[in-house]
């Protein structure tokens, strides 16, 4: 990136001259095989937060051998920080249907499913209202797919796949065991392709714009755009595409309020990223990954609050299923109030940092693992804030 600043582009929200179900009449013109092809080639990553190729994530759905398959579009969003998915069913609904019905397509499915976070039932209406136009659109096509909206009840873990089809089966959200993965056991044990509302965005895009143009933005490990979720001490906070690859240094030249401290990457399961490595951490794939979500901490923010406000988002969160995450999230939280209250000594830091490794490896899901990316990067980094 040339440029000193972070590149904003705008594809995602831009409808002009776009017309969602020609695109998907185009591409479906195309052999699945070809479509898995371009999608492969054009480097894209998940949006959703673990950047799992989506070409491979099509293309192992699509060789299971199974009369049943499904699409399921992930709108759980429960992320701290996180709004982007939020404003793109609201503002682009239709380039989320597209890409649902090219996934559908592709890998062999009927049906397919948009999973809506509890707390944005609000957006039921308009997008039910929609769909129905979308889904007829579709039958005009000649395509044998129809897309439904299912929704969450404003639990973290939903989010999570394996919990997320648990809820769409009316059970209790809890991950299951890994494997069979989702591309071979997924929602009612058929094979799933589950995909972020934007990365289906971006593959729609692909299918109109081809493999090429996408990867002319980002680099060879982050290919393309993303949407951010910008909040905390920023006079900018809100929703911007910017392309991938800029440091952190870049983001806050550009988002910064002269004063910020420290950049939370990814969310509050995501890692803090502290001043003195603005300019040697780069936001994308090679670098620290995220889901989008950005919160920018200046001098007046206490970082042990920080902490303290995710460690209790997670310990609430915590299904309890698992022994390292519903404990590990508890013993955190006590851990760094007892240090904070001048009850244990600084050095029970490095015990609590070893939980978290622990918890890395030994907890089931992605939510108990990944409570060390906050916890380990922001204990390090601003110890002299969270001792008494
Ligand atoms: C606790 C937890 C919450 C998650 N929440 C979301 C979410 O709200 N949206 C999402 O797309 N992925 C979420 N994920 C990741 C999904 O499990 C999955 O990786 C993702 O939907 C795959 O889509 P992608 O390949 O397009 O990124 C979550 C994972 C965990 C462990």
């Amino acid at each position: 990136m040339e440029n000193s600043r972070p590149k904003r582009v705008d594809t995602i929200f831009l409808m002009e001259g776009v017309d969602p179900i020609k695109v998907v009449e185009t591409t479906i013109k195309k052999s699945p095989d070809d479509i898995i092809l371009e999608m492969i080639d054009s480097g894209l990553k998940g949006r959703g937060g673990a950047g799992f190729p989506t070409g491979l994530k099509w293309k192992f759905t699509r060789n299971e051998d199974s009369y049943d398959k499904y699409v399921i579009c992930n709108a759980d969003e429960g992320e701290p920080g996180t709004f982007k998915d939020r404003e793109i069913l609201d503002r682009v609904p239709e380039k989320v249907f597209a890409g649902l019905a090219i996934c559908g397509y592709t890998i062999g499915a009927r049906e397919g499913f948009i999973y809506l976070r509890g707390e944005y039932n609000f957006l039921l209406p308009a997008l039910n209202q929609k769909l129905d136009v979308f889904n007829e659109g579709l039958k005009k096509i000649g395509l044998n797919f129809t897309i439904q909206m299912r929704s969450g009840s404003g639990a973290y873990i939903c989010g999570e796949e394996s919990a997320l089809f648990e809820s769409m089966e009316g059970k209790r959200g809890e991950p299951r065991n890994k494997p069979p993965y989702p591309t071979v056991a997924g929602y009612l044990g058929k094979p799933t392709a589950i995909n972020n509302v934007e990365t289906l965005v971006y593959a729609f895009m692909i299918a109109r714009i081809g493999t090429e143009q996408f990867k002319e933005m980002g680099t060879k490990d982050s290919r393309g755009s993303k949407v951010f979720s910008i909040s905390g001490d920023t006079p900018k906070a809100g929703i911007s595409e910017l392309e991938l690859g800029m440091t952190v240094q870049q983001f806050v030249d550009e988002f910064g309020d002269g004063d910020t401290k420290a950049v939370q990457v990814g969310g509050a399961s995501g890692g803090c990223v502290p001043r003195k490595l603005f300019k040697d951490t780069i936001i994308g794939y090679e670098g620290i990954p995220t889901g989008g979500s950005m919160m920018l901490f200046n001098s007046s923010r206490s970082m042990y609050n920080v902490l303290h406000d995710y460690l209790e988002f997670f310990t609430e969160e915590s299904c309890g299923q698992c022994t390292p995450c519903r404990v590990g999230c508890q013993q955190l939280l006590k851990g760094i109030e007892a240090v904070k209250r001048g009850e244990k000594s600084p050095l029970y830091l490095q015990d609590l940092k070893k939980l978290a490794k622990t918890m890395k490896v030994a907890a089931k899901c992605g939510l108990g693992q990944s409570v060390a990316n906050p916890f380990i990067s922001i204990v390090s980094n601003f110890k002299e804030e969270i001792i008494y």
